[in-house]
Formats: structure tokens, sequence, C-alpha cells
């Protein structure tokens, strides 16, 4: 869907439906609520007064204009108590509402971003409601052949603006729209499947999105990390037919000699559990496991397309995780590309392999920050649930600036400790480290292991192993891949460009 800003009222706006959002509160019309009900000789509060539309949290109520208007219908969406408002309300009102008119086979429609009703700031407020419609009206089809001319899709969303506010709404959806694609993109990625979305395929991807302006790509072939030592990789790999790719996507946006910001995604295009096998329930969504790696992908996309002023590099080892004649096995050790060796007591522990190699070639960039991104550990969703990104990391700095971003976007976020004490957990009897203690506080042992490699730059490792994927709907998250972490991470970079 596209979204235009057009300068007007939205009283006098041609639409298939407009959006009203109302708040609770609002029994007594004001702003262009008010006049629309004016106009339209109360339609809208015939509706409240009657106790038929109260504007509960995402409730909707379509009212047909019948000429009172020049659209044919008033679409109102609940926003909830005014006192309880936030950006996440909004988007998620957006996204109920879009998905409604589309199931209505409605293919446009109407608003506007009013101050009277939404008591932040516009542009804030734009974005929100792009990002709660673009967002919402995610559906994922190309493997749907039956029945594909019944799937129903919006066109067009009119944002109407006065005079005032034009450019900068204009300027914040132009933003928005970059912000969305790139969510979008991570999401298209994680939701193929995984004989869809090889390594190779991967590596594919990231050369596409290097044909962008300052944006460069590189992928290493298993013969070349054979040649730099990425053994770690290497033996995750090892019992999969499907090469592994290191992906290194460039953005050269900054100065030459600005230090870069490297983002680390973990890039496991399925993950058995190798020759410690998962169990057969629910092992197809280890398709998702390389979500971190799309959503390092995607911001780069976003950076590109928003043109800020930094470097940044974004690193995917990008492989399967198979059991096969040729596989890594419990008790192997594993020379890794920083030198230090790895027992390896769990294969299906790989995540923490594949960053470990990865890490430690992010350092040798002499790094400004280095964030890594990963669906790393069951034990992160019993600890804090489907919704709940967990942080673990050595700089206070750049944690709270995570922190800040995730306030904005609404992406969630609760940091464990990395206590001295963990790290006793993870030495090895007979090598450096050891890749799996058992199940006692293990996110947090598979970030005291990744701390390991990461050098000594500011770093902030990021498990998305709950929210990454979600098997209901969420407002503005339909079923399926999330996204998780683009917006956070665009956002934490816009904040460091001052943009
Ligand atoms: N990719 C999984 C973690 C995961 C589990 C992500 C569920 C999303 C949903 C990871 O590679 C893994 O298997 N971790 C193991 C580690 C254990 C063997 C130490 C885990 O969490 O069970
Ligand atoms: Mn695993
Ligand atoms: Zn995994």
């Amino acid at each position: 869907m596209k979204i235009f800003v057009k300068k007007g009222k939205l009283v006098d706006t041609k639409s298939q439906a407009i959006i009203l959002p109302l708040f609770e509160e609002n029994k007594k019309l004001s702003g262009n609520a008010l006049e629309i009900d004016k106009i339209s000789d109360g339609l809208i509060s015939e509706l409240i007064n009657n106790g038929d539309f109260e504007a509960k949290p995402s409730q909707i109520s379509v009212i047909y204009t019948r000429g009172a208007l020049p659209a044919q219908r008033i679409a109102l969406v609940g926003l909830g108590k005014q006192n309880e408002f936030n950006l996440e309300k909004l988007r998620g009102a957006f996204a109920k509402i879009m998905q409604h008119l589309r199931n209505l086979n409605i293919k446009e429609a109407a608003t506007e971003i009013n101050l009277d009703l939404l008591p932040r700031k516009k542009d804030q407020m734009a974005q929100a409601v792009a990002e709660g419609s673009l967002l919402g009206l995610y559906q994922y089809t190309p493997f749907k052949t039956v029945g594909r001319e019944d799937l129903k899709e919006m066109e067009q969303l009119t944002i109407v603006a006065d005079e005032k506010d034009f450019s900068l709404i204009e300027s914040t959806i132009k933003k928005a729209q970059i912000i969305t694609q790139a969510v979008c993109f991570a999401r298209d990625l994680i939701s193929a499947p995984s004989n869809e979305m090889t390594p190779a395929i991967m590596a594919q991807k990231a050369q596409e999105i290097a044909h962008r302006k300052n944006v460069s790509c590189r992928v290493l072939n298993k013969a070349k990390m054979k040649e730099m030592g990425m053994n770690a990789l290497l033996a995750v790999a090892s019992g999969s037919n499907e090469e592994p790719k290191f992906i290194i996507l460039e953005y050269a946006g900054g100065k030459k000699s600005a230090a870069p910001i490297v983002l680390v995604g973990k890039g496991l295009t399925f993950d058995s559990g190798g020759i410690s096998i998962k169990p057969a329930e629910k092992m197809d969504e280890m398709k998702t496991d390389m979500s971190g790696g799309a959503a390092v992908m995607g911001v780069i996309m976003a950076a590109a397309d928003l043109q800020l002023p930094l470097n940044i590099v974004a690193l995917v080892p990008a492989t399967e995780n198979m059991p096969g004649g040729s596989a890594y096995k419990p008790g192997d050790i594993v020379k890794s590309y920083s030198g230090k060796t790895i027992e390896v007591l769990n294969t299906d522990a790989e995540g923490r392999l594949i960053l470990a190699d990865a890490l430690a070639y992010a350092s040798e960039l002499k790094p400004a920050a280095v964030v890594d991104v990963a669906t790393l550990t069951g034990a992160c969703v019993i600890a804090l649930g489907d919704d709940v990104i967990g942080m673990l990391g050595t700089d206070d700095k750049l944690k709270s600036e995570i922190n800040s971003a995730a306030q904005t976007t609404g992406e969630l976020v609760w940091e464990l400790p990395l206590w001295e004490s963990y790290h006793e957990l993870i030495k090895s009897d007979i090598a450096d480290y050891k890749n799996s203690s058992g199940r006692a506080a293990s996110t947090i042992t598979a970030a005291a292991f990744l701390s390991k490699f990461a050098g000594d730059s500011p770093w902030v490792h990021l498990d998305i192993a709950g929210p990454a994927w979600t098997t209901k709907d969420k407002t503005y998250i339909p079923k399926g891949a999330s996204g998780v972490t683009v917006r956070l991470l665009v956002e934490f970079l816009r904040n460091r460009a001052q943009r």
C-alpha cells in the first residue's frame, strides 16, 4: 500500500472511508470529528450517544454517510482512555481499522493527524499511523496459488494535512515507508521456508540490497572461510549440503575516518539441532532461526534509503545446522576464528558458535559499537515470554541507547545480568570454553560465551527467540514473522545520527 499526503481537510475529502480515531472521553466531539458530525447531521454523535461506540481500544464502527459528505463511509476506531494513550495504541488502532477495511474489500481510505485528538508530536503520530497501517496490512502470499484472486489488498491511504503541517508530515511519512519496507523485507526472508531461503539465497538478497548508493556487499564462501579459519561457523555448517555464506554488507554514509557501527545477525536458515537433534514438534519454526540476520540486512537497507550519515556494517553468518555423515558432533573441539578453542557439548547450541566467529571478525573492524541480534535461546522465551527481547552487554551507554530507542518503537526490551560468576559456567575442562552448560541461566551463559569473542568495543546482544515469530495475531504484527529489531535498530541509528 502507498501512503500519500495531501493538503486539505478530511471533511472535504472524497474517499471510500475516512478514518477517525477517537478517545473514550470524546463523548463531546471536537476538532474534525465535530466538524464531520455537524455536516453529517449527527451521524457520529448518534452512534456514541446510543452507546454503540465507546472508543475502547481498537473498537471499530463503520457508518455510511449517504451523501452527507464527499466520503462514502466514516470509519471510527477506538483509542481507549486518553490518559492511557501511547504510540503503541495508535499503531494498534490503525492496524485494526486498516485490516477491517481491507476485509470489506475497500481499496482506499483517508485520515488526518489531528492534534486535538492525539496529544503527541505530529510527526511521531504520523509515523505511528503509517507503521500501524503498513505493518498491520502485511501478508505473506508468494506460495498461495489456489484462490489467489480472492486475496484482498488495500492500495492507498491518504493523509490530509493543513498547510502548516504538510511538509513535516510528508517527510515523516517518507521515512516511515522506508522503515516499514525494511521490516517487511525482513519478514519476507524469515517467512520463506528453508528450501527457499538457503544461505546462498540470503547472500543473493544481500547483493540486491547493495544496488543502493553507498552500499557494498561481499560474500565469503566456504573455501575462503577455511582459509581464514572460521572453524566454529564451518563446524556448524559441516552436516549440511548447503554451502555456508558469510555475508558482509557495508553502508558507507559517514566520514571515511568514522568508526563503523557493526550489526551482527544470526543466520541459521534452518536449525534442526544437528546431531543433538530437536524434537519434531515445531521444528518447522526453526526456518526462522535467521531472523537476526534478516533484521540486520533490513536495517542496512533502511539506513541507506534514509541516507544516514553513519558507517554501518552488517555481518550475517549464514548456514544450516543439520545432522549428517560429516556433521560436527558432541565432544568435538574447534578452533574459532579468534584463535580460542571451543568444546562442543551440544550441537544445538550452534548460534553462539557462528556468532563467535562473526563477533571476532567484527572486532577487527575497530567498531564504535557492536550489536548482535539472534534467536539464540529457548530459555529467553521461558524467562521473558513471547513478546520480549532479552538484552545483555558490556556497555551501559549502549544499553541505554537501545532502551530509549525501544521506548519509541514499542519493541519490548528487558536486560538480564552478565555478572562475573556466570563466566565460570562456560569454562571447559579441556578447551577454552564450552558451548553449553546446561539449563541454568542459559540465556545468560550464551551471552557470556559471546562476550569472549566480542573484543573490547561496546557490545550489546539482543536475544529475540521470543518475539521473532508469533503464532497469534498481535495488532500490527500479523501471525508469523515480526521483523523485530529492524525498527529498534533504525531508531537507535537515527538517534546516533541525530535525524
Ligand atoms: N535457535 C535455537 C533457539 C530457539 C528456540 C529460538 C526456540 C526460537 C525458539 C537455538 O539454536 C537453540 O537450539 N538453543 C538451545 C541451546 C541449548 C542447547 C543450550 C536452547 O535454547 O534450547
Ligand atoms: Mn539450536
Ligand atoms: Zn538456533
